[in-house]
């Protein structure tokens, strides 16, 4: 399980990769099938320990959960129990995402609290507040949120914060509740948009997905659905980047160039080309597949300031990879980020490869050098991995890259992508 990575980097990557179905709407609306009796599936679902996890979470409640060929298959005919246990939320806090769908099923849940996390603290204050808004009782046992109620019934919402995950969750309990449900300062990002599109189709009344005001109308029961999940932006955007980082030039396949604006914007900024052409998909009844291709550039990037903010700003989830891209940028950078003001655990490995970078509470000054130079890296989380990888693929000599489990929960086959690329890496399993 502690696989490494060996990279020779300094090789510009060059072709063409596809990009898997978002594993952070695949997430929840796993969670949605729960929601209704019988057989949903979700169709273009990544293959990665995160998805593996909720699908161990759906099991230990009763559900039937099959995963085929980037298909899942949940069956909820024989739900049994409403406990998601701490040594599964541990692992991953998106199983927290079974709460708002439990209460609205069963009137009850005992889902553990998701506990610590690398990005710093991580609270669901919001979503319990929120329940309790729609009438559910919460108590908090033994590290367990042990919520019922006798009836959720619609209430007005104000999110302090536009958390991504208090959206989902209060959406998916409020299909449930009797009236309507307003959220405020709601969560614009695309897999809420996606939530709120499946959760449609399987019969319920959200409307205003993807703006800062939801509307949900309570409509029982929600009947089983076919549906394919959106592309991941946040592989897309990787990927783009790591080619950046590289000077290469690759061609990002089935992806939507439109939840990328901002980072197609500041790769434009830091000099780069991009090119938007839509692809044909036969067969495929919804449209996933435009691409994107970044040309091949010899100078180094300019330097970009970046801030993270909500969607449409630009995501959290990239400001490990964009800094990796400006620590060999021509000028100085500061990247800030608001969303997780802790979020700089790959700093001193960046550092290790050369990097000149300050730290200043939330924010980082990056100096760009001309060239980094490979050495001994460790993950510390999903996203931090990916910004070593990408730097490590762009820094000269060898890099080896530790506990890329990490990479396994949200990257699909990221070793095998890049090795298509071009890039030199290869996985030593231990
Ligand atoms: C989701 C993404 C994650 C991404 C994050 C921000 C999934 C599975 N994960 O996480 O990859 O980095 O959005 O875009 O989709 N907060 C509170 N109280 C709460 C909930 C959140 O204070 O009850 C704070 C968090 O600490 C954080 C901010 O709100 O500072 C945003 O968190 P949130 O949007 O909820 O992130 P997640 O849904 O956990």
């Amino acid at each position: 399980m502690m696989d490494r990575f060996l990279i020779d980097g300094g090789w510009p990557l060059h072709g063409d990769v596809a990009i898997s179905g978002s594993k952070n709407a695949t997430l929840p609306l796993m969670a949605a099938a729960l929601l209704a009796d019988g057989v949903t599936t979700v169709e273009g679902t990544p293959d990665l320990q995160d998805i593996t996890t909720m699908a161990m979470v759906l099991k230990v409640l009763g559900a039937d959960v099959f995963a085929d060929a980037g298909r899942l298959r949940i069956d909820t005919t024989h739900l049994s129990n409403v406990e998601a246990p701490y040594e599964l939320v541990r692992k991953m806090r998106a199983s927290f995402y079974v709460l708002g769908p439990l209460v609205a099923r069963f009137g009850r849940a005992r889902v553990s609290l998701p506990g610590g996390c690398a990005l710093g603290p991580r609270p669901v204050d919001l979503h319990l507040r929120a329940l309790q808004k729609l009438g559910c009782r919460i108590e908090l046992d033994g590290g367990y949120v042990v919520a019922g109620t006798d009836g959720l019934v619609g209430a007005k919402i104000m999110l302090d914060l536009a958390s991504v995950g208090a959206t989902g969750n209060i959406m998916m309990a409020a299909t449930a509740a009797k009236g309507t449900t307003v959220i405020d300062n709601a969560a614009c990002e695309p897999e809420i948009v996606d939530l709120a599109d499946m959760l449609n189709a399987m019969g319920a009344g959200v409307s205003g997905a993807g703006t800062r005001r939801i509307e949900i109308e309570g409509r029982r029961p929600l009947s089983p659905v076919n549906w394919r999940v959106i592309p991941d932006r946040i592989e897309a955007g990787t990927y783009l980047i790591a080619a950046a980082g590289t000077g290469g030039g690759v061609n990002i396949r089935d992806c939507r160039p439109d939840h990328l604006t901002l980072l197609l914007d500041k790769l434009t900024d830091s000099g780069f080309e991009i090119e938007q052409s839509p692809i044909t998909r036969e067969g495929e009844g919804k449209e996933n597949g435009d691409a994107l291709t970044i040309t091949p550039r010899s100078e180094r990037p300019r330097a970009v300031d970046i801030t993270t903010a909500v969607y449409p700003g630009f995501p959290t989830d990239l400001q490990a990879p964009w800094t990796s891209l400006m620590a060999l940028a021509e000028g100085d950078a500061v990247i800030t980020d608001t969303i997780y003001p802790e979020r700089f655990n790959h700093i001193p490995e960046l550092q290790r490869l050369g990097a000149q970078i300050r730290k200043d509470l939330n924010s980082i000054h990056i100096r760009g050098v001309e060239r980094l130079k490979g050495a001994p890296l460790m993950c510390s989380d999903i996203r931090a991995g990916a910004g070593l990888v990408a730097a490590a693929l762009a820094a000269e000599g060898e890099s080896t890259v530790l506990r890329v489990y990490h990479l396994d929960r949200g990257y699909e086959a990221l070793d095998g992508k890049f090795a298509k690329l071009g890039g030199r890496i290869r996985r030593v399993r231990e």
